[in-house]
C-alpha cells in the first residue's frame, strides 16, 4: 500500500513537473526568441513557427553584451551568423535561464564550443541549405571579375560603348583548385567542371568517389596552389584553417591567380592579400566574406561611410569585387533555415535528440 502511495506521489510530481513544459493540449510551453531578424527572413521564420507551433518573440536587434538580457527567461535562443556567442555571452545566457541555442547558419565558428560544452548548452545548426547558391554565387563571383560586368554595365550606363580594359580569359582549360570539398565546394567544382575546367582538390577527409565524378585529383594544399589558374576556399574556419592563406601560401601561387572567398573572411590574412594585391599578384579577387566583416555586413553605412581602413583599401582596387555575405540568399535557403533551425528548437523543446548533422552540442 506505501509503496503504491510512493509510486502514485512519483507519479503525480513526474506529471506536475511535465506541466511546467507541456499543456494540456500537449503543446510546449517552452519559448524562445530570435535575434537578428532581418525582414527578408521574417515571413520565413513566422511561418514555420506556426506550422510547428513554437511560441517565439522575434527581434531585429542582434545579441550583443547590451542586448542579452533580453534574453532572460527564454528556453532557447535563436541566432544569426553574427550574433556575439562569446564564451562571455554564453554565460550570460545560461545564467539568463537558456538552455539551447539554435544557429540559423552551418558554420558554428561564431560559437565558444568549449564554454558551451561546459555550461551543458544544446546547439543545433543548419548543416546545408543550399549548397548550390553558394556555388553558383561563387561561380557569379568569377565572372564578374573575368569579364568585368560591373564595369562594362557602368560603361554603358555612362554612353560608353567601348571595350579597352574589359579582356577576360576563356575558362575553359583552366585549373581550379578547390580547397575543401565538402557540400559547397562539391557544387562549384561541379560547376566548374561543366565549363571545361581542370579540376585539383585538397581535403583531409578525401572522397574518392567525387574524385572519380570529377575526373579530379586530390593534393596537398602546396601543390593544388603551385597548379590552379583558380582557387577557391570552401573549407569551415577552424584553428587549423585560419590564415589558411597567408603571405607564405599566397607567394606559392600563379601570378595572376583567381581567389575566390565564400568561405569565411578569416582564412585569409587580409594584411597579406592586401600587400599582394599592392604588386598586382591576382587577376581577380571575389570576397562573399571577409576577416573583420562582424557589425559591417548586413547593415547600410550609406550615411556615415566606412571606418574599416583595410576594407576601404580592398575595395579600392579594381580587380577586388566584395559582396555582403550574400553568397547563401536564395528562397530556396531562406526556407531551409526557417524550417531547419526552428525543428532544431522544436525538438529540443519535445526532449528529442537533434538529427546527425544538426547537432553540434
Ligand atoms: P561541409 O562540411 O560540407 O564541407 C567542408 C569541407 O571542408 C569538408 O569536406 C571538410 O573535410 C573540409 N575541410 C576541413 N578542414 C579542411 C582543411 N584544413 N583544408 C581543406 N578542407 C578542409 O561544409 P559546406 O556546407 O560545404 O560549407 C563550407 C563552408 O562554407 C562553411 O563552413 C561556411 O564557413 C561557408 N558558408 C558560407 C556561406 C555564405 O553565404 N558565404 C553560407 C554557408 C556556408
Amino acid at each position: 500500500m506505501k509503496r503504491l502511495k510512493k509510486g502514485v506521489l512519483v507519479v503525480k510530481i513526474t506529471e506536475d513537473l511535465f506541466s511546467l513544459f507541456i499543456n494540456k493540449k500537449g503543446e510546449s510551453l517552452m519559448k524562445a526568441i530570435c535575434f537578428s531578424v532581418h525582414d527578408f527572413e521574417k515571413v520565413y521564420l513566422e511561418t514555420w513557427a506556426k506550422n510547428l507551433s513554437l511560441e517565439i518573440d522575434f527581434l531585429t536587434v542582434g545579441l550583443t553584451g547590451e542586448t542579452v538580457d533580453l534574453a532572460r527567461g527564454y528556453d532557447a535562443v535563436i541566432c544569426w551568423a553574427n550574433d556575439n556567442l562569446s564564451g562571455a555571452s554564453l554565460k550570460h545566457l545560461h545564467k539568463n535561464g537558456v538552455k539551447m541555442v539554435s544557429l540559423r547558419s552551418a558554420g558554428f565558428s561564431h560559437l565558444d564550443f568549449e564554454v558551451a560544452k561546459e555550461l551543458g548548452l544544446v546547439v543545433g545548426r543548419v548543416p546545408s541549405y543550399s549548397p548550390e547558391a553558394i556555388a553558383e554565387h561563387t561561380f557569379g563571383l568569377l565572372m564578374c571579375l573575368n569579364r568585368h560586368y560591373p564595369r562594362a554595365f557602368q560603361r554603358i550606363k555612362d554612353f560608353n560603348f567601348t571595350l579597352e580594359g574589359l579582356e577576360g580569359v576563356t575558362l575553359k582549360g583552366k585549373t581550379v583548385g578547390v580547397v575543401g570539398a565538402g557540400l559547397i565546394g562539391a557544387a562549384f567544382a561541379r560547376i566548374m567542371k561543366g565549363v571545361g575546367c581542370q579540376i585539383l582538390l585538397h581535403d583531409p577527409n578525401e572522397d574518392q568517389e567525387l574524385a572519380r565524378e570529377l575526373g579530379a585529383s586530390y593534393m596537398g594544399l602546396e601543390e593544388l596552389l603551385r597548379q590552379s589558374d583558380i582557387v577557391s576556399l570552401h573549407c569551415p574556419l577552424n584553428y587549423k584553417t585560419r590564415y589558411i592563406l597567408n603571405k607564405e601560401t599566397i607567394s606559392l601561387m600563379k601570378d595572376g591567380v583567381f581567389l575566390l572567398n565564400t568561405g569565411r573572411g578569416a582564412l585569409i590574412d587580409t594584411d597579406a592579400l592586401i600587400a599582394n594585391l599592392k604588386t598586382n599578384k591576382f587577376r581577380g579577387v571575389g570576397l562573399d566574406v571577409y576577416e573583420y566583416e562582424e557589425g559591417v555586413f548586413f547593415k547600410d553605412h550609406s550615411d556615415l561611410g566606412l571606418s574599416d581602413e583595410k576594407l576601404l583599401r580592398l575595395m579600392s582596387f579594381p580587380r577586388v569585387l566584395i559582396t555582403s555575405h550574400q553568397a547563401f540568399f536564395t528562397e530556396e535557403a531562406l526556407e531551409n533555415i526557417a524550417k531547419d533551425s526552428l525543428q532544431n528548437v522544436k525538438d529540443f523543446f519535445e526532449g528529442q535528440e537533434l538529427p546527425e548533422g544538426h547537432k553540434v552540442l
